[in-house]
This record gives C-alpha cells, structure tokens and sequence, in this order.
C-alpha cells in the first residue's frame, strides 16, 4: 500500500470498517460500501488492499465491485446523471435524452467530462416504469423526462456548484445488465 493511501484521512473509516466485522471475508460488500462512500470511487489499490486484509481473491473483489450499481472504479464528477435505458424508459425516448445530454456535455454515457463536473450513465430500469422515463440527478428521481426538460435540469445541477454530502442510506443495488452472483 502507498503511503499516500496509509495515510488519507479517509483510509481510517476503511481500516475502522474492517476491524468491526474481525477481517471476515463475508464483510466484503460492507467493506466495499464504506470504501465507495469515503473515496467516491474504488481503486484498484483499494480493492487489493482489501483483498488482502479479507483474504478473498481479487477476482472475487472485482466481481463484487462490477456488479452492484452503487460501486464506482473510476473518479466521479461533482454532479451524477443517470438516466434508465430499460425498456419502458426507452420506448418513451430515454435513448433521446441521452444523445441529448451525450451531446450538451461532450461526453459519453459511463463517462465523466473533461472539467469533471458531470457523470453520466445509464441504468436498467430502476423500478419506477410507471415515470418514464426516467432520469436520476445527483440521487433525485425525476419523471416523465423529455431531452430538453433532462437537458435543461443536468445544466441547472452543473451550475449549482458541488452538492453537499448526502449519507447514502441503501444498500448496494444490483447492476440491472448483468444476471447470476457475483
Ligand atoms: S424502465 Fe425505466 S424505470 Fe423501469
């Protein structure tokens, strides 16, 4: 581990985490959680650390932390736009928006932009159809989306600066695209 990471203030909740669930390997996705919450996202120096402590392969860690949503393995921007590509979403122009905001903020889906600003991503389905489609900005549910009402919002979210801190108070969602257990 560098000594950069031993000691980043925000190492101590991942080591404090450990210690509470004894170093357990079944402790991994509360590890993980703690680790995605502290650090925005997982490095891979993170992920072998806490392969390591665990004593899980890191195969197993990269499995887990591709397959739960919640988990990153790149830096965020400021500001996250997440708009569901599933099907009910789709057949109401989701597919639009996201050339949309692809096209507003020069960057594509699954990716950050140049000034680190805005993430966006897409997701499959998020369980609320009955909105679509939907788009979700900076952890906020916003229905019956159209490319220019999402667009306009995403410029809003940018414009208001870096938001504060919200705790995240769910559990890791699975990633709708992928099927079996990690
Ligand atoms: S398909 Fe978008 S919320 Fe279900």
């Amino acid at each position: 581990m560098s000594p950069a990471l031993a000691s980043d203030p925000r190492f101590t909740a991942v080591e404090r985490t450990l210690k509470q669930y004894q170093y357990r390997p079944d402790a991994l996705i509360e590890v993980l959680h703690v680790a995605q919450e502290a650090f925005g996202y997982l490095s891979d120096e993170l992920m072998d650390h806490v392969a390591r402590q665990l004593k899980v392969p890191l195969s197993r860690v990269y499995g887990v932390a591709t397959f739960y949503h919640f988990f990153s393995l790149e830096p965020q921007g400021e500001h996250s736009c997440v708009v569901c590509t599933g099907t009910a979403c789709y057949v109401k122009r989701s597919g639009e928006i996201v050339k949309r905001l692809e096209g507003e903020f020069g960057v594509k889906a699954g990716n950050t932009t140049a000034d680190g600003k805005l993430t966006l991503s897409t997701v499959r389905c998020l369980g609320s159809c009955g909105l679509a489609p939907v788009v979700v900005l900076d952890g906020e549910i916003a229905g019956r989306n159209t490319p220019d009402s999402a667009a306009a919002a995403a410029h809003h979210l940018v414009a208001e600066g870096k938001p504060e801190k919200k705790p995240v108070a769910e559990r890791p969602r699975r990633r709708g695209r992928r099927g079996g257990t990690p």
